[in-house]
């Protein structure tokens, strides 16, 4: 498979017929991205006809009521909507609802009954992708219930499969007791752990862009770049998620998952293939030449931060210590990467939604322009800019024009809007269902990655939680963090932080 068409290559096919099965399916990740997600497969006609969804939860609902649900749904969040497309009345056709509690065998003796009338209505009960949508802790029940019914078993010439949520564990001891929990009941070739951050077009652009681009790959080393850092910020508070994430804090929420992954893609060595197996290969490697942050060492290598007004959100208590902002520096010890710093920082209610990776080159090694004392010239730097505007900028000098030699630093820069037009983007998880409905587990997190994510971050948690923990940095809403954000990042040259996605 050449790596140009890799995401284009099977998405003209059509999967197998099938059904998706939504454990969860009256809550919030349903209604807004999973079946809108799915409607627009539908009516992109990348979905085989005998295609069904049931979706299973305990709230008491019939057939008509959920489809009027997800109707809305739709509506309010596709990104294409039932009047785009003239779909709908048959999609409605083949969503079900199937009602029952989670730890009940009979929930699953029902399952089975619908599957099978659908296989026999419909076709396509026979390969089935369980979709795991409720809160963590219900994970390993479903699970072991799923095993005593045999729906994972795989019957000959079809499949079974299963995506499963995140977050994916609490620590390294949860996070290992799931994956021992799923692994008794699906093989790991079965099982999907999601991160919506790789659907994203612009994070599988930066495979893209570093393996089907042959000029900055060989700069892409300790030789030419300073650093790098990788920003993942968001712009609102803790809305109505205080149960959830005043007990994870922001190095579960994002570090574990969203930065380590993109620390991992920027990183890791060119893969042989475009395949699962060879991909992830060589995440994990990455993952494995991280240098730990030990407990002891928190205080040197990380900040943890948290927005005044965060102790007066409701449902979180007065004194707690949940951190909402980190920077952590990393480094990784192989001969690609050693002694280089990687800034990671991540928060909420900080001035913008933005993620990006910005990668500072290294200055010139001898400049013949002419200068003031003191003064130099900034070196080049690349953005990629996953969000807000997605799209890649080129930071550079050039010639002031006139007389003498005066520079000015200037960007190049390119939009994907601007070539691909609005809206043209697919949801990350349009991209992933199609892709487990495909087989495909390239953008998906492997056990021993997952594993590995963490055991980079327990220490860091061991760490806060003891007297080597770095001061708490309280920060405004609206700011970029801490001002020991900046102080941490000064001390090493001189260097600041960049917010390089905002000027695109
Ligand atoms: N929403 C997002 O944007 C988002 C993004 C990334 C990851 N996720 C992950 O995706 C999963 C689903 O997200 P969600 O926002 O849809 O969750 P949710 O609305 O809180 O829960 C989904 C459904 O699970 C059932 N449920 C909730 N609490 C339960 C409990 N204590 N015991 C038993 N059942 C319970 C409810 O259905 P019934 O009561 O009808 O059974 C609920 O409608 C979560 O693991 C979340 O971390 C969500």
């Amino acid at each position: 498979m050449s790596p140009v068409d890799f995401n284009r290559s099977g998405i003209r096919q059509v999967p197998d017929p099938c059904v998706v099965v939504i454990f969860g399916a009256s809550g919030d990740l349903t209604r807004r991205k999973l079946m809108p997600s799915l409607f627009s497969l539908v009516c992109e006609k990348l979905l085989p006809d005998e295609f069904s969804v049931v979706g299973l939860a305990r709230t008491e609902m019939d057939n008509d009521g959920f489809r009027q649900k997800i109707h809305e749904g739709i509506d309010s969040h596709g990104r294409l909507k039932p009047k785009d497309c003239d779909r709908w009345a048959d999609f409605a056709q083949h969503i079900h609802y199937h009602q029952g509690e989670y730890d009940d065998p009979a929930t699953y003796d029902g399952l089975c009954n619908l599957l099978g009338q659908i296989d026999q209505e419909v076709g396509g009960g026979c390969n089935i992708l369980f979709y795991l949508s409720t809160p963590p802790v219900l994970y390993a029940p479903i699970i072991k219930q799923l095993g005593q019914a045999g729906l994972a078993v795989e019957p000959e010439g079809h499949w079974r499969r299963i995506i499963i949520e995140k977050p994916f564990g609490h620590d390294l001891a949860s996070a290992t007791q799931l994956n021992h929990d799923v692994h008794h009941v699906f093989n790991e070739d079965q099982v999907y752990r999601i991160d919506h951050y790789l659907g994203k077009e612009t994070v599988q652009n930066l495979l893209v862009f570093r393996f089907a681009n042959a000029i900055f790959e060989p700069l892409w080393n300790r030789n030419y770049i300073d650093h790098v850092q990788i920003t993942v910020s968001e712009e609102v508070g803790l809305g109505s998620r205080a149960g959830y994430y005043d007990t994870a804090g922001v190095l579960r929420d994002m570090f574990q998952n969203h930065l380590l992954q993109l620390l991992t893609l920027t990183a890791m060595e060119p893969p042989a293939e475009f395949n699962a197996t060879s991909l992830r290969d060589e995440k994990v490697k990455v993952l494995k030449a991280v240098q730990r942050i030990e407990p002891e060492g928190v205080g040197e290598f990380t900040v943890r931060g948290q927005y005044r007004t965060y102790r007066d959100e409701k449902g979180v208590a007065f004194n707690t210590n949940t951190a909402t902002f980190a920077a952590a520096r990393m480094y990784i010890n192989n001969w690609r990467w050693r002694n280089v710093p990687f800034f990671l920082r991540s928060g909420k209610a900080l001035a913008g939604k933005v993620t990006e990776i910005a990668v500072q080159f290294r200055h010139v090694p001898h400049l013949m322009f002419p200068l003031a004392p003191g003064e130099g010239l900034p070196a080049n730097r690349l953005g990629l800019c996953l969000q807000p505007n997605e799209g890649i900028l080129l930071h550079f000098e050039t010639k002031l024009p006139g007389a003498g030699m005066r520079t000015r630093s200037v960007d190049m820069s390119y939009l994907y809007e601007q070539d691909f037009g609005a809206n043209t983007l697919p949801d990350a998880y349009e991209r992933l269902l199609l892709d487990a409905l495909h087989g495909d587990a390239s953008l998906f997190t492997r056990s021993d990655e997952i594993e590995l994510a963490w055991r980079l971050i327990d220490p860091i948690l061991q760490g806060w939680d003891s007297e080597h923990a770095p001061p708490l940095a309280f920060y405004e809403s609206g700011t970029w963090g801490p001002s020991k954000s900046d102080e941490f990042i000064r001390t090493e040259k001189g260097r600041k932080w960049f917010s390089i996605c905002t000027e695109c």
